[in-house]
């Protein structure tokens, strides 16, 4: 596997410019046939993946390519379509969480089974899949606590043509989704589902605290609605905010021109407070989540927007018997009864907008802007 140093824009060296030119210049046919005549599924293919260097940074991200292997007993190999950027994706990328070692990136994959190994009875070639976060926490207690484990990070990720891996490290994608919607629903949609109806136990009439418009929160706020519960979204625009309201939000709050949202919120229930706080924003905003909360709310810890290390006024926490409930992402079964969820009411997430794959720092940018509602995905 070659792993070649240098950035995205016009770094390709001439010896190099044949298999460049296989990978992404070649339109149609021809690159078509080469695809078939490598998909005999016992050959070694090669296909066109992204990279980003040790550390990390723009300016550090390659386009290469990866080979994928045949499948084995209970693997199969999965054409990648699309992904979508998280927050995670951009520290790995960007350097604020740099890899130790040439890697992949991009935690969430979608697209289409087209081999499977001995032993694979779940999936068949031509099934739409979606890639899960923590390949191998399948069901049960969390045992893991970093990100070895998860693709983009500690392993490879989607940010390629195509993967051979494990089958239980995809779940089917919802009915009719398009790759991209898919490719929403490993890291962002799976965290606000578990934050709700897992961890927060969320029944209809209660009051849910969504902050900001990124992937988690958005989809936090579709969730929540079609539990019939009450939202109240905050965000840093009055513009994303009428994107919330058309979202079905009930009441919007500018966290930079009020302050003191927390007790606004508040406010907004009659002063019970709320159930749930989609808490993303980190030390800037968890005092006043802890002052929205009611007694005996729930708290999701979620995002590290502003930093990592928090202040916690504990008579507060202890005086309203809060429920502080950390959490990252979820497993596998989660994922499967998300799915059952969103094929039974319909819901379709939010996509901002779509790059290329090679277009993937600039996508990070667009991420980096904070002009996006909802989800930012890389067609493949
Ligand atoms: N624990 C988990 O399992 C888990 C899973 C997914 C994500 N996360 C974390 O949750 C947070 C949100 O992730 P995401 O992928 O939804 O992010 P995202 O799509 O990049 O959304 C970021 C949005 O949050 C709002 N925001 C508020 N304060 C911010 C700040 N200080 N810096 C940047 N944005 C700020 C902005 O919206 P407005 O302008 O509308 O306010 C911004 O557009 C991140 O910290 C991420 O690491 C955790």
């Amino acid at each position: 596997m070659n792993r070649r140093k240098g950035g995205v824009e016009g770094r390709i060296v001439a010896c190099d410019l044949i298999k460049y030119a296989a990978l992404f210049l070649i339109p149609g046919a021809v690159y078509n046939s080469m695809r078939a005549f490598d998909m005999g599924n016992t050959v070694t293919t090669i296909n066109k993946a992204v990279y980003v260097q040790p550390g990390g940074g723009f300016d550090r991200v390659t386009l290469d390519s990866s080979e994928t292997s045949p499948p084995q007993a209970h693997e199969m190999t999965v054409r990648i379509y699309a992904n979508s950027l998280n927050y995670h994706d951009y520290a790995v990328v960007s350097g604020m969480w740099g890899p130790k070692v040439p890697r992949i990136p991009m935690s969430d994959g979608a697209g289409e089974v087209i081999a499977v190994g001995t032993g694979v009875t779940e999936f068949a070639p031509g099934d739409h899949v979606v890639s899960t976060f923590f390949p191998t926490w399948l069901e049960g207690e969390p045992e893991i606590s970093d990100f070895h484990t998860v693709p983009g990070d500690g392993v490879d990720g989607f940010a390629r043509e195509q993967v051979t891996m494990p089958a239980t490290a995809f779940t089917r994608a919802p009915k009719d989704y398009s790759h991209a919607e898919a490719a929403t629903l490993t890291c962002a949609g799976l965290t606000a589902w578990r934050a709700l109806m897992v961890d927060g136990d969320l029944k209809p009439g209660e009051t849910v605290l969504v902050q900001g418009t990124g992937g988690v929160s958005v989809f936090a706020l579709q969730f929540a609605k079609a539990a019939g519960a009450t939202v109240i979204a905050t965000s840093s625009s009055n513009e994303k905010l009428d994107r919330l309201k058309a979202l079905g939000a009930d009441y919007l709050i500018n966290y930079r021109e009020d302050e003191d949202w927390g007790n606004s919120a508040r406010h907004l229930t009659g002063g019970r407070g709320v159930d749930h706080v989609i808490e993303v924003g980190g030390p800037a905003s968890l005092a006043q989540s802890l002052v929205a909360a009611r007694v005996g709310g729930h708290i999701a810890i979620i995002g590290i927007l502003s930093g990592t290390t928090a202040t916690l006024p504990l008579h507060t926490v202890l005086t309203r018997q809060l429920r502080l409930k950390g959490l990252v992402v979820g497993h596998r079964r989660w994922q499967m009864d998300m799915i059952r969820a969103i094929d039974a009411i319909g819901l379709r997430p939010v996509i901002d907008r779509h790059f290329s794959l090679e277009q993937i720092v600039e996508a990070f940018r667009y991420q980096e802007s904070r002009h996006h509602v909802g989800k930012i995905c890389l067609d493949i």
